[in-house]
């Protein structure tokens, strides 16, 4: 029997304060309606002062610990995707490891920016398939709205905070991660980077983006890793029960809905009410979906994500 990764339960957190297009528009020379019709986001959340990226992973861990029926002293591995730790170092992980009161186990950080979830998820699929991990938290957060230059219009209304976090337990049988697929090309960076750094300016930096070069690639490169994924397994589109996008824009999601002719009632999309949330966005689209029924056990679910580096990936599951 074939010992794999069976996602057991799944949490979502949002922060309290909800910043709409209009919100926006009131201090930056932008509009609802150009908001809408280029992305798709009519409002996102943002974390409050002295809200961290720990605190969001650890509400998320909390409510995904309680959807799986189990404590936080199962779990011994801990994989947090994030852009935005909350200190250089340590990882972050290690606060949510230490909020959790989890002593055991290893807790560490993934830095794949918008992908991250997807790679975080594939790290710890790894661990447990091959036996080194048994009950896994693997959590998507980020405060990214922190790394914002609210002087640019064509990046400070793309991006908003939240958490989203599953739970993994070794499994042997016919459900779980069925395969990740992972792919980078630093040949992307100056589509998509931060000016800043601790080794190069000292200083934490602003989203830089080529928007339309950034589109391009989204739209080939995940077309690309989803059939890659398909293959892997031996099946086609007609498989797929849901398809749970990384939510950066919706003419993105809408163009890889009808690139493999799946109809909207099997496209999760959040990105109208959470903006890009970065490594947030597959765990939070998918805790909802998991959350309101509309994911159900057995079903073949698609996850697939693209980021900074450039680097993408996407990784199939039967729930
Ligand atoms: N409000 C109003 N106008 C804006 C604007 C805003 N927030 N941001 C940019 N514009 C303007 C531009 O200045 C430009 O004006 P100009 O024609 O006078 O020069 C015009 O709108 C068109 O800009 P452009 O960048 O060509 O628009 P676009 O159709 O490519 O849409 C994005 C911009 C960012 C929405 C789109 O490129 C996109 O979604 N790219 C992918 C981004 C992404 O997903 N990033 C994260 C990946 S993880």
């Amino acid at each position: 029997m074939t010992r794999r990764s069976v996602i057991l339960g799944a949490g979502a957190y949002l922060p309290k304060r909800v910043v709409t297009n209009n919100d926006l528009a009131a201090q930056m020379d932008t509009t609802d309606d150009w908001i809408i019709q280029r992305t798709g986001i009519r409002q996102r959340h943002v974390a409050a002062e002295g809200e961290f990226t720990s605190h969001l992973a650890v509400k998320a861990s909390e409510r995904a610990l309680a959807a799986a029926g189990l404590k936080a002293a199962d779990i011994d591995l801990i994989v947090l995707a994030t852009t935005t730790p909350d200190e250089t170092f340590p990882a972050t992980a290690t606060r949510v490891q230490a909020l959790l009161g989890l002593t055991r186990g290893a807790a560490f950080d993934v830095q794949a920016v918008c992908a991250g979830f997807v790679f975080g998820l594939a790290v710890a699929d790894n661990f447990i398939k091959v036996g080194q991990a048994e009950t896994a938290l693997v959590i998507g957060a980020e405060t990214f709205t922190r790394l914002l230059d609210w002087n640019d219009r064509g990046t400070a209304v793309l991006f908003g905070d939240g958490a989203g976090a599953v739970v993994l337990k070794a499994s042997y049988g016919d459900r779980g991660v069925l395969s990740t697929h992972l792919h980078s090309d630093g040949r992307g960076h100056d589509a998509l980077y931060v000016d800043g750094g601790p080794s190069s300016t000292g200083r934490v930096g602003h989203v830089r983006m080529q928007g339309k070069e950034v589109f391009k690639h989204a739209v080939s490169k995940l077309a690309q890793v989803i059939q890659e994924a398909l293959d892997a397994n031996g099946m086609t589109a007609d498989d797929i029960d849901w398809l749970v996008p990384h939510q950066a824009n919706r003419r993105i999601i809408d163009g890889m809905a009808d690139k493999y002719r799946l109809p909207r009632e099997k496209v999760v999309v959040t990105v109208d009410r959470h903006a890009n949330t970065s490594a947030a966005s597959v765990p939070l689209a998918l805790a909802e979906a998991m959350d309101d029924g509309r994911i159900k056990p057995g079903h073949l679910v698609v996850l697939e994500a693209i980021g900074g580096g450039l680097a993408w990936g996407a990784a199939l599951v039967r729930m």
